[in-house]
């Protein structure tokens, strides 16, 4: 057995649990390399990764159901009910009760992008950021509502500093440093198809992050929660870093959330086409509401049309949701409720007998919409994909960056036609900055649109 003065606990821990191997290269490694890899090792939670590696899931055997939702109003009752929804939304945002919360810590492998996403440049004609998005929509809100909006930045151990320094560069985009709080998630070891942790290095063994669903942990762990509980922020509001359309405080959304007393509150759009790669909201036989991947979806499910011969199962996830500061804080007290891991078989670069190889391996992630059946009462609400949903997943083709900026920039040219505002025939692409409208309605009817084919409007000329 290895020894090192200080870490016996660890080692024995590691010699217990039959992972010795990953002291192979122990006498090549100088005294600082050691114990950075006992560091790693450290925090490794052997029992878990033992119970992941042996557990199976197969959603394909549970019963479920077409989960209910909000629709879009219609009738001049729901619209009065949405206009109800709408002022108690304000209220609460204008008492500061609400937190804007971005996932950022994926590592964007289909993008290619070499960078943490949030620093990918995304705005049609003004080349922002989706960083610099996020964080101009964000002031445009506390603005509007007078209140200083915390923004949370949840990012991964490989992207972390990189999005620490951006921010600070950019002077946190006029937010004000006590506002952004920026904090790594955490990371899980991956294992090879033995069960045996994976050596990514020889001073260091092979992690990934946990997943968004560690987001709710994350957190917690990191202080972030018991700093929102002292400013008084109640909602978190939850989005991904990759949809530059999102709206993130959308009061009628948080007042429904409010006024009907969830834990957790989601957004739906109908799914273009039954195949659709998006989740899908169900509502579990012991009444619960959750999210089943389009992947764990049943053939004859995905297909299963209801009694007007519409889709059944056509409310799409897009991973915008509302959390209950206080919901959150019972799910991560180290209860026993807390959110499942989910297993994929994937390559992993390793080190194996001296030689860099890829090995095949088991990850383990959680996802955070398994936060929905742990909550007591939740809902689902209906949106239009065309106003919030935009992801840039690839650099070409379906939810690509070229679909996301023609999708901003037919959204932009919307609000203008509704407000009764020319565009010229010459333009184009058109985008307007948060600053100058967050939504529809900042918009003057008196602004002017300069004849040119390509249009940013950051001021109201
Ligand atoms: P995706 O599942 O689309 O992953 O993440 P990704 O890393 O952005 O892209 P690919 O799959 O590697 O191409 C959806 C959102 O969840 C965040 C991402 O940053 C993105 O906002 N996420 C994902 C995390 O914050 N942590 C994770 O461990 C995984």
């Amino acid at each position: 057995m290895i020894t090192f003065p200080g870490y016996e606990t660890v080692i024995r821990k590691v010699y217990e649990n039959k992972q010795e191997h990953v002291f192979e290269y122990w006498n090549d490694l100088n005294d600082s390399e050691k114990k950075n890899l006992l560091d790693d090792l450290s925090d490794v939670d052997f029992s878990l990764l033992l119970s992941l590696f042996f557990s199976t899931e197969d959603a394909a055997e549970m019963h479920f159901d077409a989960a209910p939702y909000i629709a879009l109003p219609k009738s001049s009752d729901e619209k009065k009910e949405y206009e109800k929804a709408r002022e108690a939304g304000d209220l609460h945002v204008r008492q500061g009760k609400v937190a804007a919360f971005v996932v950022a810590g994926g590592q964007g492998s289909r993008l290619g992008y070499d960078g943490p996403k949030g620093m990918f440049p995304v705005g049609p004609v003004s080349g922002k950021t989706l960083f610099h998005i996020h964080a101009e929509k964000i002031a445009a809100y506390s603005q509007k509502y007078c209140v200083h909006i915390p923004f949370l930045i949840m990012t991964s151990r490989s992207n972390h500093q990189v999005t620490v320094d951006y921010f600070n560069k950019n002077d946190f985009f006029g937010l004000g440093r006590d506002n952004v709080f920026i904090f790594p998630q955490n990371m899980i070891p991956s294992l090879d198809a033995q069960g045996k942790l994976i050596l990514e290095s020889k001073k260091s063994i092979f992690k990934n992050p946990d997943g968004h669903g560690g987001s709710l942990t994350a957190l917690h762990t990191s202080g972030v929660l018991e700093r929102l509980k002292e400013r008084g922020v109640e909602t978190i509001s939850y989005f991904q870093v990759d949809n530059p359309l999102v709206r993130i405080v959308d009061s009628a959304f948080i007042g429904f959330h409010v006024l009907r007393g969830a834990d957790v509150s989601s957004k739906a759009v109908r799914k273009a086409y039954p195949e659709e790669k998006v989740g899908v909201f169900v509502r579990y036989g012991n009444n619960t509401i959750g999210v089943v991947e389009y992947s764990d979806m049943p053939e004859e499910k995905t297909h299963s049309l209801d009694e007007k011969g519409d889709l059944r199962f056509s409310s799409g996830s897009i991973a915008i949701h509302l959390f209950q500061r206080e919901f959150v804080e019972r799910i991560t007290a180290g209860t026993d409720i807390a959110l499942p891991f989910h297993t994929a078989r994937k390559k992993i670069k390793a080190l194996v007998g001296g030689v860099r190889k890829e090995v095949e391996g088991f990850k383990f992630e959680k996802f955070v919409f398994d936060a929905l059946p742990l909550t007591e009462k939740n809902i689902v609400f209906e949106t239009l994909r065309e106003d919030e949903f935009a992801p840039v997943k690839n650099s070409s083709g379906v939810d690509s960056v070229e679909s996301a900026q023609r999708m901003m920039s037919e959204q932009h040219r919307r609000w203008l036609r509704n407000r009764g505002i020319q565009v010229p025939d010459k333009t184009r692409v058109i985008e307007i900055s948060p600053l100058v409208a967050v939504e529809q309605e900042d918009l003057d009817p008196e602004i002017k649109i300069p004849d040119e084919e390509l249009v940013y409007i950051n001021s109201n000329r």
